[in-house]
């Protein structure tokens, strides 16, 4: 559970906060929160939309004992299983898009940013970032992601308590991360993350680098690549950026 839990009203991005603080020597569970962020931080450049109030925008750091990339490469899952079991506490049915989106009625609900240093092979520290979309309404979205996004307040038709939320996502964190601790892979953690992982049995295209894969998403694998079969041929994707299902 955090160690130490850091707020501000405003920050640049709390990934990039959290980041800063590692390498000041901050402790592995260190929270960074903050209310508002100027530059919210996506996947690939992409910028994170919220709002003050009606978000939830947090980074968590570890500290894992890991040399492994591929323990690395699991992790936007593990921390997507946990998002997903906090949510159903909700009373919600989310699903996971690899590598790392939680999506509830086909619409994205919350991200997940999960960045890594390392240094001579070891993975010095890591800093997951997510923003969940809790309180939002429909005309609080930017025009551009009104068809691609929703908040738990629309899905749900109720206001969600934010703070209540944070402690239910860390208490999930905190049981996902220790499952997968152990491996450093998703063996612990993978009938319960297939059940939830929207990608399977659909076709994918996939950017990678500057070529697009199309093929039928069939597995994953213990370190959270994707096996897609294209045209009687499989491979394995890691790292990639799912462009649409
Ligand atoms: C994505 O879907 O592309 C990932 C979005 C991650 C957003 C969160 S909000 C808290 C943390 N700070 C950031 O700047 N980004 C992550």
């Amino acid at each position: 559970f955090p160690v130490s839990v850091f707020c501000e009203d405003q920050v640049d991005s709390t990934n990039e906060w959290a980041k800063r603080e590692a390498l000041q020597g901050a402790p592995s569970w260190s929270l960074f929160i903050a209310e508002s962020q100027t530059r919210g931080k996506g996947r690939k450049g992409r910028s994170w939309f919220s709002l003050p109030g009606k978000s939830l925008t947090f980074s968590l750091l570890i500290r894992p004992n890991l040399s492994l990339w591929s323990g690395f490469t699991s992790l936007p899952l593990v921390c997507g299983l946990a998002v997903s079991l906090a949510l159903e506490e909700e009373g919600l049915e989310p699903e996971i898009k690899w590598p790392n989106d939680v999506l509830i009625d086909g619409k994205k609900v919350a991200g997940i940013l999960v960045e890594g240093d390392f240094e001579a092979e070891v993975l010095r520290y890591v800093v997951i970032g997510i923003g969940l979309n809790v309180n939002l309404l429909r005309e609080d979205f930017p025009e551009d992601l009104r068809l691609t996004a929703t908040s738990l307040l629309e899905v749900s038709g109720k206001r969600h308590h934010r703070l209540f939320l944070l402690e239910n996502l860390l208490n999930k964190l905190s049981k996902c991360l220790e499952g997968w601790k152990g491996e450093a892979n998703l063996a612990s953690l993978y009938p319960e993350l297939k059940k939830r992982l929207a990608t399977l049995g659909k076709r994918v295209k996939i950017a990678v680098s500057d070529k697009v894969l199309e093929g039928l998403a069939e597995d994953i694998d213990l370190d959270g690549s994707l096996w897609i079969n294209s045209e009687g041929e499989r491979k394995k994707i890691s790292w990639g950026e799912l462009v649409t299902s």
